[in-house]
This record gives structure tokens, sequence and C-alpha cells, in this order.
């Protein structure tokens, strides 16, 4: 079957990075799967659908004109929504909790299932969220799963968010992260939780180029 290596965890671990250059390194592709999330937050939230009305939004999610284009320089995806360039507007923290908000939806975490498991093409699949390796795609041969301390990831998404330009808040972000976690970790459909046959890295005091090291060393076994 088509390889993919699964690269779970909670907001501001590294998980995208690494899953972007892990990609590029092996020549395969990646998934972003939050991003879905995102987006599916971003249009319910333009037909101003709370998440009250989870059929409809059940509904979006299966409907969803959405399309991902890799970007060159590793910088990630572009997305568009309905043919529209939405790239920065889904990166907002305000949609991150809408989206983390409708995740715990069961009938939408089942609508968008089959649409992330068809990014599993050849030559293999790099996949990057909260339950790759646990739901998603549990036959996949690695899993990782990232862990930071939530003071750590907090100040990795701030220097990010400033980065691209978008205004942030650290200690506001602090809670945010803390809210988004309780409801990944604690909602009923796949909480985000360890694969039982993933390696774990505690990512607090490595570098990207750390972590790379160790994810390319399992990888090459
Ligand atoms: O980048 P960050 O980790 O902060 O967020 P994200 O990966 O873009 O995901 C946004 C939200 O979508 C998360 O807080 C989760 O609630 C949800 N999500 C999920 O439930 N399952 C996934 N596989 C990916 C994201």
């Amino acid at each position: 079957s088509i390889p993919v290596i699964t690269i779970d965890g909670p907001s501001g671990v590294g998980k995208g990075t690494v899953t972007l250059r892990l990609a590029q390194y092996l020549g395969w592709h990646h998934l972003d799967s939050g991003a879905i999330y995102r987006v599916l937050a971003l249009a319910a939230a333009q037909r101003q659908l709370t998440d009250q009305r989870a059929e409809a939004i059940t509904q979006l999610a299966v409907e969803l004109q959405v399309e991902f284009q890799p970007l060159p320089d590793l910088s990630g995806t572009r997305v568009l929504l309905d043919q529209q360039d939405v790239t920065q507007q889904l990166r907002t923290e305000t949609i991150a909790q809408f989206a983390s908000q409708l995740a715990a939806i069961a009938s939408i975490r089942s609508a968008l299932l089959q649409r992330q498991r068809d990014c599993r093409r050849l030559p293999g699949l790099v996949a990057d969220g909260r339950d790759m390796g646990t739901v998603v795609f549990p036959d996949a041969p690695l899993k990782f799963f990232l862990t930071a301390s939530p003071q750590e990831r907090a100040n990795r998404r701030y220097k990010q968010l400033k980065q691209k330009g978008i205004d942030a808040n650290l200690d506001n972000l602090v809670k945010e992260i803390a809210a988004r976690d309780q409801r990944d970790c604690e909602r009923q459909t796949a909480p985000l939780t360890p694969a039982a046959d993933a390696q774990r890295i505690d990512t607090t005091t490595l570098s990207i180029e750390a972590v790379m090291a160790q994810l390319l060393t399992s990888v090459s076994k």
C-alpha cells in the first residue's frame, strides 16, 4: 500500500514545519489536515453559520470546494476556497478557535475523513494533524507524536504569526491555545492522543533541525 508517515500533536509543536521538510526530503505529498478544518470554519463563518448548525456545516463539509496548491519554497500551501485564495485568512486564531469547535462534532469529522484519505497518493504522504495516526491512517507504518510545553508552543506560534504579518498577543495566545488543547483532548470523537505505536518526541528544547534529525533516523531504518 502507499506509504504514509503521520505527525500528530497539539498547536505550536512544529508539526507543520517538519511535515513540509520531511515531505520535501522524501519527495512525497503532504497533508495539512488542520487547514481542512480551518477552511471549513472560514466557509461556515462566511455563511454566518455557528457551531449550533451542525447539520448545515456537515453538508458544507461534504460540498466544500477546496484546493491545495503546494508552494515551491517550503512555506506551505496555498489554499483556494471557491477559487479564492484564502491562505492568509486561515491563519488567524479566531479561525483556529472556530475550527476546533467544529472539529469536536462527530458528523463533521466523518464528513472530512475521505477527503483526507484521498491525499494518500504515490509515492507517499506525510500527514500532519491531531488524529492522523489514530483515525485517518491507522495503518501508517511510521507515526510520530510531537509535544512541547504550553509556554514554548505559545511562544513559537507568536513568532510565526508575527512573521506572517498577523496581529498577535502572547498572553491571549497562551489562553487560546489552552482552550483548543482542552477541546481537542476532551472531545468524544478522535480526541487528541498519541497512537499506541507512535514515537513521542518532546520538542520543548529542540530546534527544528534537531527534530528533523530524530525523524530522519527513524525514517531511514
Ligand atoms: O496549526 P495548529 O496546530 O495550531 O492548528 P491546526 O493544525 O491548523 O488545527 C486547527 C484545529 O483543527 C485544531 O485545534 C483541532 O481542533 C482541529 N483539527 C483536528 O481536530 N484534527 C486534525 N487532524 C487537524 C486539526
